[in-house]
This record gives C-alpha cells, structure tokens and sequence, in this order.
C-alpha cells in the first residue's frame, strides 16, 4: 500500500530522542523545547515563539492573547479542517464562515469583506493545501477595519508571497506539526509573534496560567499546552532540514504537475503567480459528474491509498446553523477533489502509478 502520508524521520531525530530518555529530560522541560523555538524563530524573521501541544491548543491560545471572547465575531473559512471553527467556538465568540476562490482553496479580501461586522474582531487566515491566502491585501482590509489577524499555517509552511515567509504576516501565526504534515514532532504546534509580549502571555497560558518569575503563583487561569521534549527533539531534526525537504517535496510535486499536464479531466491544485505554494498534499480535483467514492475505492484496490478532502465546516452538525448562501466553492471543492499520496520518499515510478491510475479510474466513468 502507498500510504497518502507518511513522515521521513532521520538518523538525528534517533538520536535526538535517545538524547531526551538517556538524560530523563521527557517532559515538557529541556534543551531541545529551547532549541526548537530559536529554530522556528529564525527561520520566521526571529518572531518570538512559543511551542504547544498542538496546533489547535495553539489557535486557542492565539485568540485568548488576541482577547477574543463572548459577543466577537470571528471570520474563517468554511473549507478548512474544523480546529480553527472548533477554537473560535471554545473561546465564546462566533465563527463567521466565508468562502474560498476557486483557483487557490483560499480566503481572499472579497470573500471577507461581505462577512465583516461592527461585532467582527479578527480574521483566521487558513492557508490551505499548501497555497497562502493573500495576506497582504487581507492585512490592508484589517488594519482599515481595526481586525487582529491570525495566520493557521498548519498546511504551508515555507510557502511565501515575495519572499516573505508563511506565519510573518499576522499578529499571531499557528504551526501544526502533527505526523502528516510537512514538518512533524509527532504531536505538536507553535505559535509566533513579533511582539514579544503576546508570546510571554502564550507562554503562561501554556503553562496552568503560571507566573514565568514566580513558580506556583498563577496570575491567570491556563491550561496544560505544552510540547514535550521528546516531541522538540523529533521537531528539532525537521525543521533543521527546512529547506532540503521543501525542495525534495517540490520536486515530487513537479512530478504529479508534469504526468497530469495534458489531462483535461482533472485539474491538479493551482498556485496563483502571486504565491510560492509549498507541497504539501497531492490535491485534484474531478470532473463533476465524476463518483469520487468509486475512485477511491478503485486505487485502494491498486494499493493506492487516497484521502477525500476535508468536509466544508458547515456540514458538521454543530455548525450547521452557520451555513449561508455565499459557499458555493467550497462545497464544490470539497466535495470533488481528493488527496493523493504525498509522503517525501516517493519515486517518480511510484508518481506515474498513481496518476496512471487516477486517469484510468475517472476515465472508466466520464
Ligand atoms: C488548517 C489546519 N489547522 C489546524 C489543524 C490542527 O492541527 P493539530 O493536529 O496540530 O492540532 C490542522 C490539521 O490538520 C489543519 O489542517
């Protein structure tokens, strides 16, 4: 079976690790939750960070430092996976879903600006399937109407828009590094912010609401987010690579975009001429008379295992009532396209038998 991902642990994650059990440093203290932080930062303009627990916990800790609570209106996407919608949710505000373009899966200025309201307090910015949204035009719109920003960079990270890199736009930004994306601590997240004051707020929020001079006095009330030093180990020996596996991914991606070029049929992801998109899943979308189950089922029987793409938001029972009419891409995306195996260690045999194989599927029903 060609898995639709899975990670690329190295020799220094091992012993990274052996490094954390042989000295009982396992728990959420230790040199390499420091030494992940300093590398996230550098490679993000050196914005302060704070890792977490997840890239959920961190969306969570992103709204509470933005002070967003019960009576905000929160704008995302409806075509997202549910963590953001889920965190606006917990904090009290309302999630206010908009819709996404056709030709980048993302939000843009003229899908927000329709949603904003005087109760509106901050945008989540998701870039999706590996293509940023526009945060320069969507940062202009929040300034002009006094909104925080907060970047979801869980599916493109070291995706840039004129050199500037994924997760330095936002007041906040949010990494997931969870085992199917592009860089993984197992579990685990990060929150980044020029300001440093917001990360030392995230800091103590992460961390049962303790004081950072004063242990065992809690000035606020917190949580139990943070990363452990097993997870910073792995984390660490990715994201030391950050640049030679967003080239290796690249060059897979060339691949799926070469052997799906001259099909009419599918239409593999786009990346606007604005953005440098990063790979992260293998993304089509199919004709829409096309049965995506069947095609799925179809590969599987190859031993091609292909992933359907995540629902839009507003079809899960708890957001249904936030369904309106202004969603028609993303239910369309959503409901025709489909992931392809994207794991960093394929061949190109391997590519040509699975875009074989997606052309031979939906050509048996269209
Ligand atoms: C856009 C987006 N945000 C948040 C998350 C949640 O990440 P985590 O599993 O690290 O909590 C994901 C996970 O797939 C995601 O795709």
């Amino acid at each position: 079976m060609i898995p639709v991902f899975e990670p690329t642990l190295t020799a220094e994650a091992h012993s990274y690790v052996s490094e954390c059990m042989s000295t009982n440093w396992i728990s959420s203290q230790g040199d390499f939750i420091t030494k992940f932080e300093t590398k996230l930062s550098k490679l993000h303009e050196d914005r302060h960070c704070a890792v977490t627990s997840s890239c959920t916990t961190a969306l969570h800790l992103a709204l509470l430092a933005c002070d967003i609570g019960p009576g905000d209106e929160v704008i995302c996407p409806d075509l997202t996976f549910i963590a953001p919608v889920n965190m606006i949710s917990l904090t009290g505000a309302k999630p206010v879903l908009c819709d996404v373009e056709t030709d980048t899966f993302c939000m843009s200025v003229d899908t927000i600006r329709p949603k904003i309201t005087n109760r509106t307090k901050a945008i989540v910015v998701v870039h999706a399937f590996g293509h940023l949204a526009n945060m320069p035009e969507i940062l202009e719109l929040g300034k002009k109407y006094n909104l925080r920003v907060i970047e979801d960079v869980a599916e493109a990270p070291g995706g840039m828009i004129d050199n500037k890199i994924a997760g330095t736009f936002g007041d906040i930004s949010c990494f997931s590094f969870f085992a199917n994306k592009i860089f993984t601590s197992g579990e685990g997240g990060a929150c980044l912010s020029s300001d440093d004051k917001i990360i030392e707020s995230i800091k103590i929020l992460r961390d049962h609401g303790m004081s950072m001079e004063k242990r065992y006095y809690h000035p606020v009330i917190g949580f139990n987010y943070r990363m452990t030093n097993l997870q910073a180990a792995i984390g660490l020996s990715q994201v030391e690579q950050f640049h030679e596996i967003i080239h290796r991914r690249k060059s897979i991606e060339d691949l799926y975009i070469k052997f799906f070029k001259d099909n009419d049929k599918i239409k593999y992801r786009h990346y606007a001429d604005w953005c440098k998109g990063v790979f992260w899943l293998a993304t089509v979308t199919i004709p829409e008379m096309s049965d995506r189950k069947h095609i799925i089922s179809k590969l599987m029987d190859k031993g091609i295992e292909c992933r359907q793409m995540v629902f839009p938001v507003h079809e899960a029972p708890p957001y249904h009532k936030l369904a309106n009419d202004s969603l028609k891409n993303s239910i369309f995306i959503s409901h025709k396209s489909l992931h392809l195996p994207s794991s960093s260690n394929l061949n190109k045999e391997q590519i040509q038998f699975i875009t074989d194989s997606v052309v031979t599927a939906i050509d048996e029903q269209c």
